[in-house]
């Protein structure tokens, strides 16, 4: 096997037996305002989204995990199912290898071949020419290009990247001359208002936060080296939820925003999208679940999310995602202290809606 499709294998292999964390990504600060009179039937609550110009059934995004390896074929196949049954956007794992070597392109297109109409979106680093983008997105068939951002974990890794300059003309160059809209996603480490407000400036359509909290690259690129955990970076980054926050504070007008690190269950997904998130990314888990029990575990574990935030919505009074968004909430402890001395205005939060 190839050496980048080892070290995807392996990564697979580190978030199987690996925790989310050390840090926390700071969802339990946040609290929803409940609402003991919510005058909704169970069956009234709509959940679809919107990503990138895309109408969905659930605005949970399959997020980016694998590809151009045997158990990414089997990977990508499998959640391109549940992507269509359940109505979800999903992304592919990074497609460098297949614009390489074509014979890992079929890893990739599975998802396409799984899910012919739904929202799909191709992967590749920031360091990518429009000419990749392109064959990216040609490759299946599709609907948004995510590109990731992932510096930290590049520097984790001794084979890994140490030039992380001009990536900003080519985010430039793709938004401008793709056809599809453009994501751009942190992987795990958290984005700060001042690059999201770069990213907006670059003609960038959609940034994933990719919050401190859950799935840890530097603790996956330890694990997969067999060298002790107490790396010093560990701690790096900002928790999930500030991130989040101020993302939004900065150019939720401009942008759409999605909220991704750490989200493990349907009541933080509520707070995100309460927040103003337009859609939840998740993709640690769905590994272990697949290590758990195949494509029937990553299945329940999928529905128990959309019916969480189902829950989530009745108990706040929400008939749809616009409803949830005009709902107030509380902003505490840690992530209200990092916030507000990054001059976000939590008041606002706490006091909106009618009362
Ligand atoms: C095994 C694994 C492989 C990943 N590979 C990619 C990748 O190829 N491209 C990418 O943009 N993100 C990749 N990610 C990052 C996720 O898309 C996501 O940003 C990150 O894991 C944080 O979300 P989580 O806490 O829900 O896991 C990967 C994540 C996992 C768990």
């Amino acid at each position: 096997m190839e050496e980048r499709s080892r070290r995807k294998e392996e990564h697979l292999e580190a978030v199987r037996r690996l925790p989310d964390g050390p840090r926390s990504p700071g969802w339990e600060d946040i609290q929803l305002l409940p609402c003991c009179l919510p005058e909704l039937a169970w069956d009234e609550v709509d959940l679809s989204a919107g990503l990138g110009g895309h109408e969905l059934a659930s605005p949970f995004l399959i997020n980016a995990i694998t590809g151009g390896s045997p158990q990414g074929l089997e990977l990508n196949a499998t959640l391109g199912r549940l992507a269509r049954e359940l109505g979800m956007a999903m992304a592919v794992g990074s497609q460098t290898a297949a614009l390489r070597d074509s014979a890992l392109e079929e890893s990739f297109r599975v998802a396409r071949r799984e899910n012919p109409e739904g929202v799909i979106l191709a992967n590749l680093s920031a360091g990518a020419t429009l000419e990749e983008a392109r064959r990216a997105v040609a490759m299946l068939n599709a609907d948004i290009l995510q590109l990731h951002l992932n510096a930290a974990q590049e520097l984790a890794m001794p084979e890994g990247e140490r030039d992380f300059r001009g990536w900003s003309e080519h985010i430039r160059g793709i938004a401008s001359g793709l056809a599809v809209p453009l994501a751009v996603k942190e992987v795990g480490f958290g984005m700060a208002a001042e690059e999201a407000v770069r990213l907006a400036g670059l003609g960038v359509r959609v940034v994933d936060v990719g919050g401190a909290g859950g799935t840890n690259f530097v603790a996956v690129e330890a694990a997969r080296r067999g060298a002790p955990a107490g790396d010093s970076l560990l701690n790096w980054g900002l928790p999930a939820a500030v991130s989040l926050l101020e993302v939004l504070d900065a150019v939720g007008e401009q942008v759409e925003v999605v909220a991704s690190g750490g989200i493990r269950d349907g009541v933080a997904a509520g707070k995100a999208l309460a927040a103003g998130a337009c859609a939840v990314g998740v993709a640690g888990p769905l590994v272990r679940a697949l290590a758990r029990g195949g494509a029937q575990e990553a299945r329940r574990y999928l529905v128990g999310l959309m019916e969480e935030l189902r829950t989530v919505m009745v108990l706040t009074g929400s008939r749809s995602l616009w409803d949830l968004r005009q709902r107030p909430f509380l902003v505490l402890g840690d992530t209200a202290e990092a916030l507000r001395r990054r001059g976000v205005d939590l008041d606002r939060y706490a006091r909106r809606g009618s009362i």
